[in-house]
C-alpha cells in the first residue's frame, strides 16, 4: 500500500493516450488500485486515472457523492467504481457547461462542457464486463476520468477561458463571472457549491 505521487499539468504522462489492460485480473492492476484508493482517499478527489499517478494504463477509479447527485434516476450516487478499459457512449447530443476541478490542477477550476447522458461500460477487477447509463454529474465525472486516459485535461475542453480560473477567486465570483459571458444556453450552474477534484 503506498500513496503515489500526482503528476500535475505539465507533466508529459497527462498527455499520453494510456495503454489498454491485457489482464484486468492481473495481480500488478489489482496493487494499483489499491495504491490509487489510497492516493484519492489522503488526496480529498472524488475520481483518479491512472495517469494521473505516472502508470500509462486504462484503469480510472471514482464515486458519486449523494450531496452531488440530482433528480434524474441516472444522477445517482455511486460508491467506488474501478474501471478497467472503460469506452463512454454519449446518450444524446446534449451537452451542458458546469464546473469542474482536478487533481492534476490544484487550485484551479473552471467550466467545461460535457455530454449531459451517457451510457458507460467497462471490466472490473474480476474480469467481468459491467454497463451502466448516466446523467448530470456523475455523468460529468466518468468523461473527466476517462478523457485522462486519452491524455486530455479538463481545460483543453473548454469553449471559454474567461470561465477559467483559481477555484479561491471563482467561488467567489462565479455569478459575476457567469453574468458577464454573453447569454448562452448553457449556463454553468450557480449552485454547485465546493468543486470535487478529479
Ligand atoms: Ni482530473
Amino acid at each position: 500500500m503506498a500513496i503515489l505521487k500526482i503528476a500535475r499539468a505539465g507533466h508529459p504522462v497527462l498527455l499520453q493516450v494510456a495503454e489498454e489492460v491485457v489482464d484486468p485480473t492481473a495481480p500488478d492492476i489489482r496493487a494499483l488500485v489499491r495504491d490509487m484508493v489510497e492516493t484519492l482517499e489522503d488526496a480529498g478527489g472524488i475520481g483518479l486515472a491512472a495517469p494521473q499517478v505516472h502508470m500509462s494504463a486504462r484503469v480510472v477509479i471514482f464515486f458519486v457523492p449523494e450531496r452531488r447527485t440530482g433528480d434524474d434516476e441516472n444522477d445517482s450516487a455511486e460508491e467506488l467504481t474501478v474501471m478497467i478499459n472503460p469506452i463512454i457512449e454519449p446518450g444524446a447530443p446534449d451537452t451542458e457547461l458546469d464546473w469542474e476541478a482536478c487533481l492534476s490542477l490544484p487550485g484551479m477550476m473552471g467550466a467545461v462542457p460535457r455530454f449531459t447522458q451517457i451510457k458507460y461500460s467497462w471490466t472490473n477487477l474480476n474480469g467481468d464486463a459491467e454497463e451502466r447509463t448516466a446523467s448530470g454529474f456523475h455523468a460529468r465525472a466518468v468523461q473527466h476520468e476517462c478523457d485522462h486516459l486519452d491524455g486530455i485535461l479538463y481545460p483543453m475542453r473548454m469553449t471559454d477561458m474567461s470561465l477559467y480560473g483559481f477555484a479561491e477567486e471563482v467561488n467567489r465570483n462565479r455569478d459575476l463571472m457567469m453574468s458577464a459571458r454573453p447569454e448562452t444556453e448553457d449556463k454553468a450552474d450557480a449552485d454547485a457549491e465546493d468543486e470535487a477534484e478529479e
